[in-house]
C-alpha cells in the first residue's frame, strides 16, 4: 500500500507540514479539518507524545498510535481514534509491518476507493484515481473501510458492514467526473466541506487560530479605502466583504459591478487597495476594471480560482481559492471559498489597523474552522429541500429578503434560482420591502427570507409579518427556534447556531440547494443553463 504525498491541510504549505504524517507505527494522509485537534494534541502530549509539525493530521497519527500502544490492533485502533475526531475530513491510514492493509474514512469530505488488479487505491474522487483505475466505489458520509489488495470491507458510522456499489468512471485525468452525483453542481455543492478548509488553511494558522495572510505589498494599516469589483456571484461575495471590512477594520469600502465601474471613471484614492473577485479569472468586465484601477495607481489583489488566469497574471497579489475545478455554470463552492478568503482579508486589515483584538480574531477564526462540519450536516438533510423545490417550481416570481450580510445572500440566492430554473427571482434588502416590492406580494409569491438570529433578526421578523399579512408564502432560513418566530411561515429551514461572522458561508448552502432542486424539478439543464457561459470573456 502506498500513500501519496499531498500538501498540508493545516499550516503553511511547507515540506515539514506535507503529508503523510507518521509515527514509527502509523502513517496518515488527510483532507479537511480535525476541529478538536488542539484538545487531542494537548492530551496526547500530556501522555508523552511528541509532535513535529503544526498540522491537525499529526494528532490523528499519534491518537491511533496511542490506541495501539494501549493494546488495540491496527483496525480497532483506527476505529477507536475515528470516534474521537470532530470536523469534516477524509483519511487514508497505513501501518508499519502491515503491507496489505489500509484504512479509509470519510466524514464530510468526499472519498473514493479504486479497484485495481490485485491492488486497491484511495482518492478524493474519480479524477484522482483515473490514472490507476476506472472502477470506483464512493464511500458515503460516515463510512470507513478496511482495504486489502484483494478488496475492501466497508462499514457505516455505527460499525455495521455495508455494501456500496462499484461504478465505472468516465473520468480521465483530463476530464472531470460528477462522482456519484447527477450534476456537477450537486457535486460541487457537496465538495464545500472539503474545499472551504483547503482554502482556509492557506490563510489561517490552525494551531494558533490566527489569520496568516500573505503580504499584499501594501501597508494594510495605511490604506484609507478598499475598492472591490466583480460580476455576478463574485460581486455578491465582495458585497458581503464590504460589511465585514467596514465593521471589523473600520475602512470604507467602495464596491461596484465591474460592468459599471469600468466606465464611470470612479475617482480612486492615492495608494488604495483594489480587490477583484473572479472564479474564472477571465471575466472581461472584471479584467477591464482591474486595468482601470491599475492605471490609476491602485495596488491590485485578485481572488481567483484559476491561478494561471489573465486576472491573476495582471494582479500585484494573487489570493487563490482552492475550490478545485468548478464546472457547473452556477457558481457554488467558488462562492463560499471566495468568502473564506475575504473573511481572512477583513481580519488581516483589522489586525493591521488595530481595530480587532487577538481574542476577537481567534473567535472569528474558530467560527470559520467549525463551518465544514455544519455544512456537512446540512448536506445530510438535503432531502428537506426537495419538498420546498416542488412548491417553488410552481411560482412565477420569487422574492429573497435579507438584512446586513444576509442581504447579499438574498441577492445571490435569487441569482442562483433564476439562472438555473429560469423562474424570475429578485433579492432585496428586507428594509426595502415597503419602498415598492411589497406591491408584488400575494399568495402566489414565495418569499425566501435569510435571517440568522442576529441583531437585525427582529426587524426582519417585522418584514415577514408584513409579507404574511398579504398572503405571501414565507420560506425562512434561520437558526432561530420556532418559538422565536412570531410569524406564520410555509417552511422553516432550521440552521445550526454559528458565529455571526460565519453565517454568510453557511447560509449560502440552503440557497444553493433550493435553486438546485427547483431546477431539477423544472427539468432545466442544471449544469449548462440556457444563454449562460461559465466565463463571460466578452462584454
Ligand atoms: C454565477 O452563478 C454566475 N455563473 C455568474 O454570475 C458568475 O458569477 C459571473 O459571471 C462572474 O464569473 P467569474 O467569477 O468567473 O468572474
Amino acid at each position: 500500500m502506498a500513500l501519496v504525498t499531498r500538501w498540508a491541510t493545516h499550516g503553511r504549505p511547507t515540506e515539514r507540514n506535507a503529508h503523510p504524517h507518521m509515527t514509527a507505527q502509523v502513517s496518515v494522509v488527510h483532507n479537511g479539518i480535525i476541529e478538536n485537534f488542539r484538545e487531542l494534541r494537548a492530551d496526547l502530549e500530556a501522555k508523552g507524545h511528541t509532535f513535529e509539525t503544526d498540522t491537525d493530521t499529526e494528532a490523528v497519527v499519534h491518537l491511533i498510535t496511542h490506541e495501539m500502544q494501549n493494546g488495540l490492533g491496527p483496525v480497532e485502533a483506527a476505529r477507536a481514534a475515528l470516534k474521537q475526531l470532530r470536523g469534516a475530513f477524509a483519511l487514508g491510514i497505513i501501518f508499519a509491518g502491515q503491507d496489505d492493509l489500509m484504512i479509509a474514512a470519510r466524514q464530510g469530505s468526499p472519498l473514493a476507493l479504486g479497484h485495481g488488479t490485485g491492488e486497491m487505491y484511495l482518492g478524493s474522487d474519480a479524477i484522482a484515481l483515473a490514472p490507476f483505475t476506472d472502477t470506483i466505489t464512493y464511500l458515503e458520509e460516515g463510512d470507513w473501510a478496511v482495504m486489502h489488495r484483494s478488496g475492501a470491507e466497508i462499514f457505516d458510522r455505527d460499525g455495521r458492514r455495508v455494501d456500496r456499489p462499484s461504478v465505472k468512471s468516465v473520468a480521465s485525468s483530463l476530464l472531470v467526473d460528477k462522482g456519484n452525483h447527477r450534476h456537477f453542481m450537486a457535486k460541487e455543492i457537496h465538495e464545500q466541506p472539503e474545499v472551504i478548509p483547503n482554502t482556509l488553511a492557506n490563510y489561517i494558522d490552525m494551531v494558533t487560530a490566527r489569520v496568516n495572510f500573505p503580504d499584499l505589498g501594501i501597508d494594510l494599516a495605511s490604506i484609507n479605502r478598499v475598492t472591490i469589483s466583480a460580476c455576478g456571484t463574485a460581486y455578491y461575495a465582495g458585497l458581503v466583504a464590504k460589511y465585514w471590512i467596514e465593521r471589523i477594520a473600520r475602512v470604507p469600502v467602495e464596491i461596484d459591478v465591474a460592468s459599471e465601474m469600468r466606465y464611470r471613471e470612479a475617482p480612486l484614492p492615492k495608494d488604495g487597495l483594489a480587490v477583484f473577485v473572479s472564479q474564472s479569472g477571465e471575466t472581461a468586465d472584471t479584467l477591464a476594471t482591474l486595468r482601470y484601477c491599475k492605471a490609476n495607481g491602485q495596488r491590485i489583489a485578485s481572488i481567483v480560482n484559476v491561478r494561471t488566469s489573465t486576472i491573476a497574471r495582471e494582479s500585484d497579489a494573487v489570493l487563490p481559492t482552492l475550490a478545485g475545478p468548478e464546472i457547473g455554470v452556477a457558481s457554488t463552492k467558488a462562492f463560499t471559498c471566495q468568502l473564506s478568503v475575504l473573511a481572512c482579508l477583513a481580519v488581516a486589515i483589522g489586525r493591521a489597523r488595530g481595530t480587532i483584538s487577538a481574542e476577537q480574531e481567534v473567535e472569528i477564526v474558530n467560527g470559520l474552522i467549525e463551518l465544514p462540519r455544519h455544512i456537512a450536516a446540512l448536506l445530510r438533510n438535503e432531502q428537506t429541500f426537495v419538498a420546498i423545490a416542488q412548491d417553488l417550481s410552481k411560482a412565477r416570481d420569487v422574492l429573497y429578503l435579507g438584512r446586513g450580510t444576509s442581504y447579499p445572500l438574498a441577492l445571490e440566492g435569487a441569482l442562483k434560482l433564476k439562472e438555473i430554473s429560469y423562474i424570475h427571482a429578485e433579492g432585496y434588502a428586507a428594509g426595502e420591502l415597503k419602498h415598492g416590492p411589497i406591491a408584488l406580494i400575494d399568495e402566489n409569491v414565495p418569499v425566501i427570507v435569510v435571517a440568522p438570529e442576529d441583531d437585525l433578526f427582529e426587524k426582519t421578523i417585522s418584514n415577514m409579518q408584513e409579507v404574511a399579512a398579504r398572503g405571501g408564502q414565507i420560506i425562512l432560513i434561520s437558526d432561530a427556534l420556532p418559538e422565536k418566530i412570531s410569524c406564520k411561515v410555509a417552511a422553516h429551514i432550521l440552521m445550526p447556531k454559528v458565529s455571526s461572522f460565519a453565517t454568510p458561508l453557511l447560509y449560502a448552502v440552503p440557497t444553493q440547494l433550493i435553486a438546485y432542486h427547483t431546477a431539477v424539478v423544472m427539468g432545466t439543464d442544471v449544469d449548462q443553463p440556457r444563454n449562460l457561459a461559465k466565463s463571460v470573456t466578452v462584454e
